[in-house]
């Protein structure tokens, strides 16, 4: 699609939803559901930077998920471990820094961890685009995770209190990001589910019937019109559409 006349948000986050419904619908398992999804991920993600978004974040796998069978979650932690080194090479050949959000603790496997850390060396110097994958992630944690950051600066007087601003408090999340202006969840469920919580403020919203693996560019594009026809006030009054 022709993206011209469209308006393009700075940053899109979606939440990978749907897998397994998708998986089932198909007569397929779960774990065929999840590297399905994770094969859309490639195509898609490389489809939005093409088209200008500057920044997307996705939600891979959240700290709640651990709770998920022990089969669901290993097969998840070996696809990540053995599919994140591919996928972040292919984002490097198109200029793409890819950074983690979340906690880099047990019970995130210390394989996985290596692989974040090796990839976001590999491509830290990048500066076409920001790709933030959330795993072992969530909004509480990210929020509380800062203020502690913050607490030991104060307490090593390295930081003044009065110096903790609405504009640098994002420094000590996860990742230094701008707001989020679209977030997409696809499976038809209406919920954020602990996901940038303190991001989203400001965020359009758009929740799709359509499963995770189902989501293409077409589906992508119909996100994109859908947002351009929002009118983003920020608690203001937009004074063109203005009828009294
Ligand atoms: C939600 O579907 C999806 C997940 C918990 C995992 C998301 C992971 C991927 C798309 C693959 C890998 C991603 C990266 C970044 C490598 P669900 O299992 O909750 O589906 P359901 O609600 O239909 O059961």
């Amino acid at each position: 699609m022709d993206y011209s006349k469209l308006k393009i948000p700075t940053h899109v986050a979606i939440i990978l939803d749907g897998n397994g419904r998708w998986a089932q619908e198909q007569g397929l398992t779960r774990s065929q559901g999840h590297k399905s999804g994770f094969e859309n991920l490639k195509t898609l993600s490389r489809y939005i930077f093409n088209k200008g978004i500057k920044v997307l974040s996705v939600y891979a796998f959240s700290t709640e998920n651990f709770k998920r069978s022990k089969e669901e979650v290993s097969f998840l932690m070996n696809l990540f471990a053995s599919e994140f080194k591919n996928y972040s090479d292919l984002m490097n050949e198109q200029g793409i820094k890819v950074v983690f959000s979340g906690e880099r603790k047990a019970p995130l496997p210390d394989k996985v961890i290596d692989i974040i850390e090796e990839v976001e060396e590999a491509t830290k110097q990048n500066t076409r685009g920001i790709l933030n994958i959330c795993i072992n992630y969530g909004g509480h944690s990210e929020i509380v995770n800062a203020t502690k950051k913050i607490c030991k600066l104060v307490l090593e007087n390295k930081l003044s209190i009065d110096d903790i601003t609405e504009e640098n408090f994002s420094q000590y999340l996860f990742n230094d990001l701008p707001p989020v202006d679209l977030l997409i969840r696809t499976s038809g469920e209406i919920r954020i589910s602990n996901f940038m919580i303190y991001q989203l403020s400001y965020a359009e919203m758009y929740f799709p019937k359509t499963y995770f693996p189902a989501f293409d560019a077409a589906e992508f594009d119909k996100a994109i019109v859908e947002y351009t026809k929002r009118d983003r006030r920020f608690g203001g009054i937009n004074y063109e559409n203005k009828n009294n």
